[in-house]
C-alpha cells in the first residue's frame, strides 16, 4: 500500500532511564508523528489520504467526541486534499450499558474542537447520548450530503487504520515482553496485536471506555482488515484489554491518569493527554507493580496532547 507522507516516520523509539519501575522501561513517540500537532491518527490518515486521492470524494463524514484528536487530524487533511469534512458529534458520546458518567457537567469548547473548527470541519453536535446513535446521525448526514460521500469510521479504525499499525509495528521490532498502548476505536491495538500474534511479545491495551464487549468490535475490525488484505483473522480472546483505569467514563479525566501524567512529567519532562495517554500510563504503573509486564517494556505514546487545553467542567 502507497502512504501519503505525511508524518515524521519512524517516530523516535528512547529509553525512560528516570523511573525506575523495576522493568527495562522504552517509549514509542507517536506524540511526536508531526502531522497536524501529533498522535496515533496521523499514521491512519496517510493511508485513508491515498485511497481519497483515488476515489475522489466530494465530501468526508465521520463522528466522535467533540474533543477528538482524529477529527482534528481530519479536517487539516480535509483542508489539504479540498475535501469538506463533516463530523457528527457529541460532548460526551457514551456506552449504553455504562450510562453518561455522573460527576461531570458539560464540558467547555476542548482543544481538539477548536482546532478543527478553525480547519473548516463542519460540526454537526447532538446532544450527549450513546454511540450507537451517533452512529446514526453519521450515517444520516451521509445520506443527506449524496453518494460520492466517504464515511471513515470513528477514530479512523477502518482496514486501513489497522495497516497503518501493522506497519508501525516493524519500526520496533520483536525485543519487547510487553507493549501497552491507549485503545478505544480499536486500530492501533488491532494492528499492534496482528503484528505481533505469534509472536513472545504481548501488545496489553488500556482502556478508554467502560465497554468489556469493545473486543469484539476489534475481532470484527480484525475480520474487515482480513478480508482486504489477507491473513487469519484475530478472535476477541487475542485482544487483551484492560478496563480497569478508566476511570469516571469516557472523555473524562481520572484521578490515577492524572496522578501519572505528573510522573511522566515530573520525571522525563514528557506530556500525556488526560483523556487517553494518561489513563493508560497509569494502567503501565499498575502493572509493573502487579509484576505483570515483563523485563523489557515499551509504553506507545499515542499523543492527544490538544486535550491538555480542554477545560472539564
Ligand atoms: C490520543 C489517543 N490515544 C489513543 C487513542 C486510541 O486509539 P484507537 O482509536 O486506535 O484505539 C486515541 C483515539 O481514540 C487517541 O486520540
Amino acid at each position: 500500500m502507497d502512504r501519503n507522507p505525511l508524518c515524521c516516520l519512524p517516530t523516535p523509539l528512547h529509553r525512560l532511564e528516570r523511573i525506575d519501575l523495576g522493568v527495562e522501561l522504552w517509549i514509542k513517540r507517536d506524540d511526536l508523528t508531526g502531522f497536524a500537532l501529533g498522535g496515533n491518527k496521523g499514521r491512519k490518515l496517510e493511508f485513508l489520504a491515498q485511497e481519497w486521492l483515488r476515489t475522489t470524494p466530494t465530501a468526508i463524514v465521520t463522528c466522535g467526541a467533540s474533543d477528538s484528536n482524529f477529527i482534528r487530524q481530519l479536517a487539516v487533511l480535509g483542508r489539504m486534499l479540498g475535501i469538506v469534512v463533516h463530523a457528527a458529534v457529541m460532548d460526551l458520546p457514551y456506552d449504553e450499558f455504562a450510562g453518561r458518567p455522573e460527576r461531570v457537567s458539560k464540558m467547555h469548547q476542548g482543544g481538539n474542537e477548536r482546532l478543527s473548527r478553525e480547519s473548516g470541519a463542519i460540526f454537526h453536535k447532538f446532544p450527549d447520548d450513546d454511540w450507537e446513535v451517533l452512529y446514526g446521525h453519521m450515517h444520516r448526514i451521509a445520506e443527506d450530503l449524496g453518494p460520492n460521500t466517504a464515511i471513515v469510521p470513528v477514530g479512523g479504525s477502518s482496514p486501513l487504520g489497522v495497516y497503518a499499525f501493522v506497519q508501525a509495528a516493524m519500526e520496533v521490532g520483536g525485543e519487547f515482553d510487553t507493549i501497552v498502548c491507549a485503545s478505544s476505536s480499536g486500530s492501533t491495538q488491532v494492528g499492534l496485536t496482528t503484528a505481533f500474534q505469534g509472536t513472545s511479545t504481548k501488545v496489553v491495551g488500556i482502556a478508554a471506555d467502560p465497554e468489556p464487549a469493545l473486543v469484539e468490535d476489534f475481532a470484527d475490525i480484525s475480520r474487515q482488515y482480513t478480508d482486504r488484505f489477507g491473513g487469519k483473522p484475530l478472535e476477541p480472546e487475542d485482544f487483551t484489554l484492560d478496563l480497569r483505569f478508566v476511570g469516571p467514563g469516557y472523555g473524562v479525566p481520572s484521578e490515577a491518569g492524572q496522578n501519572a501524567q505528573a510522573v511522566l512529567l515530573g520525571s522525563e519532562g514528557i506530556y500525556l493527554d488526560p483523556i487517553y495517554s494518561a489513563k493508560a500510563f497509569a494502567g503501565l504503573l499498575k502493572l509493573a507493580e502487579e509484576e505483570r509486564l515483563g523485563n523489557k517494556v515499551l509504553f506507545w505514546h499515542t499523543g492527544g496532547l490538544p486535550s491538555l487545553f480542554s477545560e472539564y467542567g
